[in-house]
């Protein structure tokens, strides 16, 4: 397809990732929806376009012709009553039900969706096979399984693995196999989207305060101090103590016990420190609850230092990751800590960490803002998947 003027429409449009990558292809948006009045309005202040809402209420008919469809809808299981029924019924009552009610009706030349990667395995294959079953049977090409593709593959550093199904109509043309060689990974560096912190406005907000700083110095010293290489296995520090013979664990999950018992090792090999250390870390303000266990996850490395890694505060405790990409956004405030600049993530990197433009229009209430970049799909990866579908 020429790609310098087409239509599209941008249902469960979010923030409007595919509506970024469309229009920069030279798309057109024709129609747009999200049912989350705060995503509407951002969508609206960049795009002068104001979505309409829940999908499941909009008539086909009411949506004009398009040429594309771009969908990143929420996955859910198809009914086991489909199963027995035949594909067709499968996903009544779903909102994949509503893309190809939508589908059906217009039938676009392209499709391009795009989900969590779960997608390609969830409920056994069988969510991917209905999907893959109806898509076909509406008359669509696309490859036998989905394309997984994150952007750290490609430099931007965010480990972000999706799914993205390419369809094109099979009097238009078929799919290209999509062949990405995994060894040509491009290598990440947080500096690309990082800001400088001199021109973050309040940055006060976005810094450490003290009684975070001395919670991750005192696990800091921890790091430094035990038998190297650092476990995988969360270390708890209540576990750190010798073995409790008398307590009854026959109720535990088998990683339970298989948890406490490395713990109780991890002890044993370094009683004389982690006693001393013991002592100062229950005199740290903040360590208490799950602040007061850390899961590293930043691999084998000759000096760790927490102030090189990116953290996370999780329920399951504080999560250490390599400081060369940031984990997968995500829609619920857990934003990352950048340990060499002492602060968490602001908003604009979450948008440059999805490939929105410096001029794109964030919502002013962070958490909302925190939430639409962790819900919204990658803009590069849409001009990625687009530009393979149209060549
Ligand atoms: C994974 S997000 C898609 C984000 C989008 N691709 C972007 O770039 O921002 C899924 C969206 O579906 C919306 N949604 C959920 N149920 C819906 C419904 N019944 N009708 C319309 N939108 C819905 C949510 O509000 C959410 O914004």
């Amino acid at each position: 397809m020429k790609t310098d003027n087409f239509t599209f429409i941008d249902l469960f449009c979010g923030i409007g990732g595919f509506h970024q990558a469309m229009s920069s292809l030279g798309g057109q948006c024709v129609f747009a929806c999200d049912i989350d009045e705060q995503c509407r309005q951002t969508y609206y202040d960049n795009y002068g376009i104001a979505p309409y809402g829940d999908i499941t209420k909009i008539p086909a008919q009411n949506i004009p012709a398009h040429d594309v469809l771009c969908a990143g809808f929420p996955c859910q299981s198809f009914s086991k009553a489909g199963k027995r029924l035949g594909f067709n019924d499968a996903t009544k009552g779903t909102l994949f039900f509503d893309i190809m009610r939508i589908v059906n009706y217009h039938k676009p030349k392209y499709l391009l969706l795009e989900n969590v990667r779960n997608l390609a395995s969830h409920d056994n294959g069988n969510t991917w096979q209905v999907i893959y079953t109806q898509l076909s049977e509406a008359g669509y090409n696309l490859l036998e399984k989905p394309v997984i593709f994150s952007p750290h593959y490609i430099g931007i550093p965010q480990h972000r693995e999706r799914v993205f199904i390419m369809c094109i109509r099979k009097d238009v043309g078929s799919v290209k196999p999509f062949v990405f060689n995994e060894d040509k990974v491009n290598s990440c560096n947080i500096d690309s989207v990082l800001l400088d912190d001199s021109k973050i406005l309040n940055i006060k907000k976005y810094k450490l305060n003290k009684d975070e700083i001395d919670l991750i110095d005192i696990w800091n010293e921890f790091i430094k101090n035990i038998t190297q290489p650092l476990p995988s296995f969360p270390i708890w520090s209540d576990r750190l103590c010798e073995p409790d013979t008398k307590e009854d664990t026959s109720d535990y999950p088998s990683w339970k016990v298989n948890f406490i018992n490395k713990n109780n090792n991890l002890y044993l090999d370094n009683k004389k420190f982690i006693d001393e250390w013991l002592k100062k870390a229950k005199n740290t303000k903040k360590f208490n609850g799950a602040k007061a266990k850390l899961e590293w996850q930043a691999g084998k490395t000759p000096s760790p230092d927490l102030w090189d890694t990116i953290m996370h505060f999780r329920p399951s405790g504080l999560r250490v990751k390599t400081g060369t990409y940031f984990p997968a956004l995500v829609a619920i405030t857990q934003t990352s800590i950048i340990g060499k600049r002492k602060r968490y993530l602001t908003p604009r990197e979450c948008a440059r960490l999805q490939s929105f433009p410096d001029d794109f229009k964030i919502n002013t209430n962070d958490i909302q803002a925190y939430k639409q970049f962790g819900n919204a799909v990658n803009v590069e990866l849409v001009r990625l998947f687009a530009n393979h579908m149209f060549s």
